[in-house]
């Protein structure tokens, strides 16, 4: 069983990765191996539409976003953790997963994802809303807390101030790694749902 946990923050050891920690304590403790990848604090450049890993299977740009598609293709799960800039996931992270989700085409369904977000005061709905996009255009199970997976903290360190947050991300990583177990018992038993013929019809034809 294994988790991949995706650090948005150009910060190394700031709030981010503070909540990220906690749930990697967790798991841990719930015999989930973690594997932890720091992005946000490298050049990661946006998807240019090129087409390229359509025919290739990777990104044109061969960067984080090629290292980590192998690591998330066997995990059982994956936590995207951002930092809130202007009401929104930080830059970076939103280039990464772009990249990230649209140059890979294995299967992700029934794979357990998680977005936990971090800022100061505000924006961390909204931010949560747009990490679960990816998740749930993918097929993937989307893991839940007994609150939004919001953390707050402006300066790094201020994270661990606040336990409610803290209490919300623990949790978070006890249901992931119920719903990862649980998955996994569930595709030996029955199996993928087997899907319809794919169609793509650009909204009219
Ligand atoms: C460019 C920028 C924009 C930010 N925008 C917001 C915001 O919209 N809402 C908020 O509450 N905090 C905002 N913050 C504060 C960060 O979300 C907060 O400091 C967070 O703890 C940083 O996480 P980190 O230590 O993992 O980098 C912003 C910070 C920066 C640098």
């Amino acid at each position: 069983m294994k988790v991949l946990l995706i650090n948005g923050s150009p910060r190394a050891n700031g709030n981010t990765a503070y909540a990220l920690e906690q749930m990697a304590q967790v798991f841990a403790a719930e015999g989930v191996e973690v594997q932890t990848l720091h992005i946000g604090n490298q050049a990661i450049r946006g998807c240019i539409a090129c087409g390229s890993c359509a025919k290739t299977g990777k990104c044109v740009f061969d960067d984080a976003v090629n290292q980590a598609a192998p690591l998330f293709q066997e995990a059982d799960g994956i936590v995207v953790g951002t930092p809130v800039y202007y009401a929104s996931a930080n830059a970076t992270a939103i280039a990464f997963l772009d990249r990230l989700f649209y140059s890979t085409s294995f299967d992700k369904r029934m794979k357990v994802g998680a977005g936990v977000v971090i800022a100061r005061r505000g924006g961390c709905s909204a931010t949560f809303d747009e990490l679960n996009k990816y998740f749930t255009i993918s097929g993937m199970v989307v893991a839940s807390s007994h609150y939004w997976n919001s953390v707050h903290g402006r300066l790094p360190g201020e994270a661990a101030q606040d336990p409610e947050g803290i209490a919300t991300v623990r949790n978070l990583a006890k249901n992931m790694s119920f719903l990862m177990k649980s998955i996994r018992l569930g595709r030996e038993q029955y199996g993928l749902p087997a899907y319809e013929p794919r169609v793509s019809t650009n909204f009219v034809r």
